[in-house]
Order: structure tokens, then sequence, then C-alpha cells
């Protein structure tokens, strides 16, 4: 049956000065500039509480109808992190061994990454995400679902923010091809390995690309029209 619309009072929010406005969303800024990529992590434990909320928090994300055509297989046993350490440093030994091609290669020098993926025994949560081509918001529904790249990857940059403002570092991983997580996580056929989003604290003397930190101006990424 379909659903019909039921309009209810838009949400609660705050009256602000643009003073005021301007002050959060700088703090918001200044918090996600703070925010690096990791690929050295501790084996510190964190608890399984965090990561539920911040996975709640990437659910609140928009998407394609309100599909939300996302599932995040959350991993967290040694042993299944070892099988999908193999499978990825398996992609990744042919992807550095030329099958990248060359610019792609060339685009990494300056990320220093290689086909060693030794953080995923040491974190101690990978999130493998998946999108959904079928779907809907009730479970076992398979209506088309709409935009599904688009809507996990805001559902991702939540995810992202979330595990951030949590003291948390983490890593978007894709080994390519990422079929092997599907099996691994035993998920349905009809659903696409997005990526792998590492979780844990950052290794004592964990070091980042100094290139990561070089963002483009806004003159580079807007433009006023
Ligand atoms: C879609 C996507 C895929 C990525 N895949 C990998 C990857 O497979 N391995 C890796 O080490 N980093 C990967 N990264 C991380 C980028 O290299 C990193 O975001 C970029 O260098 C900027 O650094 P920052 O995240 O610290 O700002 C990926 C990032 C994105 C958004």
């Amino acid at each position: 049956m379909t659903e019909p619309y039921v309009p209810i009072p838009y949400t609660a929010l705050p009256h602000l000065s643009d003073d005021e406005r301007i002050a959060r969303v700088r703090a918001f800024r200044e918090l996600m500039e703070a925010r690096r990529s990791c690929r050295m992590f501790a084996d510190a434990p964190v608890a399984r509480e965090v990561i539920e909320e911040a996975v709640l928090a990437a659910g609140t994300a928009p998407s394609g109808a309100n599909h939300q055509p996302w599932h995040f297989a959350i991993v967290s046993s040694p042993e299944l992190r070892h099988r999908l350490r193999l499978g990825a440093e398996e992609e990744e030994a042919a992807f550095y061994a030329g099958k990248a091609g060359q610019e792609w290669l060339e685009a990494l020098v300056p990320l220093g990454t290689d086909a060693d993926k030794a953080y995923l025994d040491v974190a101690p949560w990978l999130i493998v995400v998946f999108g959904q081509r079928r779907g809907g918001i009730e479970p076992g529904d398979k209506k088309q679902n709409y935009y599904v790249t688009e809507s996990v990857g805001i559902a991702c940059g939540f995810l992202l923010a979330a595990l951030h403002q949590a003291g948390l570092a983490t890593l978007t991983h894709t080994p390519s091809p990422m079929g092997f997580l599907r099996e691994l996580c035993g998920r349905p056929a009809d659903e696409k390995p997005l990526m792998v989003i590492v979780v844990g604290r950052p290794a004592e003397n964990a070091t980042i690309p100094l290139h990561a930190t070089r963002k483009k101006p806004l003159e580079q990424i807007a433009s006023w029209l």
C-alpha cells in the first residue's frame, strides 16, 4: 500500500543572528579541518555504543525518496578483520603492480600509500558500507532505489563527521574491486560494496601525508552567481 502524504510542522531550528550563525559554522569548519585520514591505527578498543551512535547519525542523512539505501556491516571480530585485510591486500597488490594505470599511481605518490593494509588488523572497527539497488523503508521491501551512490555518499559524510566529533580517526578505504566484501559480510547480490571506513584511535607516532593538508581555497571550489 502506498503511504499517504502527512504534513507535520517543520523541525524547530534555533533563531540566530548572522553573527551567531557565523560563529557556529566557523566552529564546525574548524572541527572538520582537524579531520585527517589515518593509516596508522592503535589497537585501543572503542566502545560499540560510539559506533552505534555514529551509524545512527549517518542514518539521518537525506536520501532519494527517503529509501535510505545503505547498509553498514560493522566488523570487529579479529578473524573477519584479518580475512578482510587478506582480501584487500590481494586486490591492492594487483592495483599497485600496474592495474591502476600510471596516472592513478602517480596521483597516489604524495599520499605514500601502498599494498600493505596492516591497519585492517589493528583498528578495532571496520565499517563496510553497502549501497542497496533495491529496498524501501519497510524491512524486506524490494522497491527501486534512487540516487543510491549520492545518498550513501552523504550518509558516509555524516558518519565520518560523527566519528571525528567523537575523537576518533578514520580512513575511507576502497580496495578495488570490492566484490569480496559482499561475500565476507554475507550481504545479498543486489547490494554494492562502496567503501570500508576504518575506525579507531591513531597510533602514538602516526604520521599523515603533508599533501592531505592542502585543501583548495574558497575561490577555487565555489562560484557565486
Ligand atoms: C571515495 C574515497 C576513496 C578513498 N580510498 C582510499 C584508499 O583506498 N586508500 C587510502 O589510503 N585512502 C583512501 N582515501 C582517502 C584519501 O586519500 C584522502 O581522503 C585524501 O588524501 C585527503 O586526505 P584527508 O582525508 O586527510 O583530508 C579515499 C577517500 C575517498 C573519499
